[in-house]
């Protein structure tokens, strides 16, 4: 069968973000920690990390990031299908979703569902929702080749958000871990476009890149504090009942260990998607590229960088410096800087690269689509408070029914 009909591209046709306004300075940390503001500058590039407050729990920073993306492409939340929050429940809540809250706090009449993945998760997210999209076009061209793509196909959208509130599972006693890790959530809403630029120029979602190996697991972690827990001394499986259930979720990152082969496994994302996506390395868009690594640490995206023959200025890590790692928060908000600060334009190619526990490690190619977003289309910091407190008051009205 040669379908004869045009078939759409999927593109990122809106970006939001929602960053807890609160830091938490390397000064602060000192008197918390044996540790000194040179160290963690020297050794991580951050200077302080974004904490969410009480008022700001992770459905609520879903729901934020989730209202401003939606703002970013001209959407209300009526206009999504599905909505997938790639995190690491560090939330309140294990059961039910994040997603399906933030949902409820949108107003979305669509299904919604989280997802895992470590600090990939964002990449890994956004690669289902093209999936869901692509699936929708495949089974009607499935069952009717011949028909024109019927509205309901054209106009699903997918919400995609990817972030974690991290400081609320970390000890604070614990310098390996807390000198890095902080909050925040990313979005952007998938679509499909008919666009004549766009069919013409091949912009919008072009592909992604994944792999796992699950024996590095062991090297970064986080118990759920349920189910057979395992003795620290003896490393043997026991159930213990409820006396044994963890109340914190005991972070641990052998950070040195980790350190390697997140810059190998992300070099060798970055080369994967390349190739795979066949760019053309002696093109320009080749060289004008921007990479959104994850940032985990400024050493490592330097590192990375380094094996690329990028200038820094097309790695964007700014990031890491006043937010610390948010772990899968910190591409998918730096897409939505990026977007907002006019770093990309219709053309040029975006490529997300990350790693995390698992560890799983991938990235996604965007040639992207939009122009600078006006300033109608922008959320001020000021209106993403205001946002906040309307989200807390939806949400502190939701958990108050878990008590009635
Ligand atoms: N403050 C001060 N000193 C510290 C410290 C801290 N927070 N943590 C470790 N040190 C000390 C160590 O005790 C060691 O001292 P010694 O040389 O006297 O033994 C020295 O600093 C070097 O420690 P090391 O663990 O080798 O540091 P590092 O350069 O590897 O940096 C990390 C530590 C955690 C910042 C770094 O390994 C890292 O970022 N790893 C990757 C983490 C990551 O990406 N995780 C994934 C999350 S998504």
């Amino acid at each position: 069968m040669v379908y004869t009909q045009q078939l759409p591209r999927i593109i990122i046709s809106g970006t939001g973000s929602a960053v807890p306004p609160h830091r938490l300075s390397n000064p602060d940390l000192e008197k918390m920690v044996d540790t000194s503001n040179d160290w963690i500058i020297e050794r991580t590039g951050i200077s302080e990390r974004a904490i969410s407050t009480q008022y700001e729990p992770l459905p609520v920073l879903g729901a934020v990031a989730g209202h401003v993306a939606l703002k970013s492409a001209g959407l209300t939340a009526k206009d999504i299908g599905l909505i997938i929050f790639a995190n690491h429940k560090s939330g309140t809540f294990a059961v039910p979703d994040n997603a399906t809250i933030v949902q409820y706090l949108l107003g979305a009449e669509c299904p919604a569902h989280d997802q895992n993945g470590g600090c990939t998760g964002g990449i890994i997210a956004e690669s289902a929702g093209y999936n869901a999209l692509a699936g929708k076009l495949y089974a009607h061209l499935m069952r009717n080749p011949e028909e024109e793509i019927p509205h309901d196909v054209l106009n699903f959208k997918v919400l995609v958000l990817a972030g974690d509130t991290l400081s609320h599972v970390l000890n604070y006693k614990d310098r390996a871990t807390c000198i890095l890790l902080s909050d925040g959530v990313g979005a952007a809403v998938l679509q499909f476009s008919l666009d004549q630029t766009v069919l013409e120029k091949k912009y919008g979602f072009l592909g992604c890149y994944l792999n796992a190996d699950g024996s590095l697991g062991p090297n970064l972690w986080w118990k759920s504090g349920v189910g057979p827990q395992f003795s620290s001394v003896d490393g043997n499986l026991t159930y213990g009942g409820h006396e044994a259930q963890v109340k914190r979720p005991d972070f641990h990152m052998d950070g040195q260990v980790v350190f390697k082969p997140a810059v190998r496994m992300m070099t060798e994302a970055f080369e994967k998607i390349v190739e795979q996506e066949h760019i053309d390395k002696s093109s320009p868009e080749y060289s004008q590229m921007m990479i959104d690594p994850h940032q985990a640490n400024w050493r490592i995206v330097d590192a990375v960088r380094k094996r690329t023959p990028f200038a820094p200025e097309q790695v964007y890590a700014e990031g890491i410096k006043k937010y610390g790692n948010n772990s899968l928060g910190t591409y998918m908000v730096a897409q939505d800087e990026l977007h907002v600060g006019g770093h990309l334009y219709p053309g040029r190619l975006l490529a997300k690269v990350a790693f995390g526990a698992g560890f799983i490690w991938g990235a996604d190619l965007h040639r992207w689509a939009l122009n600078r977003p006006k300033p109608s289309q922008i959320t001020s910091d000021a209106e993403k408070q205001a946002l906040v407190r309307m989200y807390y008051s939806k949400y502190s009205e939701w958990v108050s029914q878990l008590c009635a």
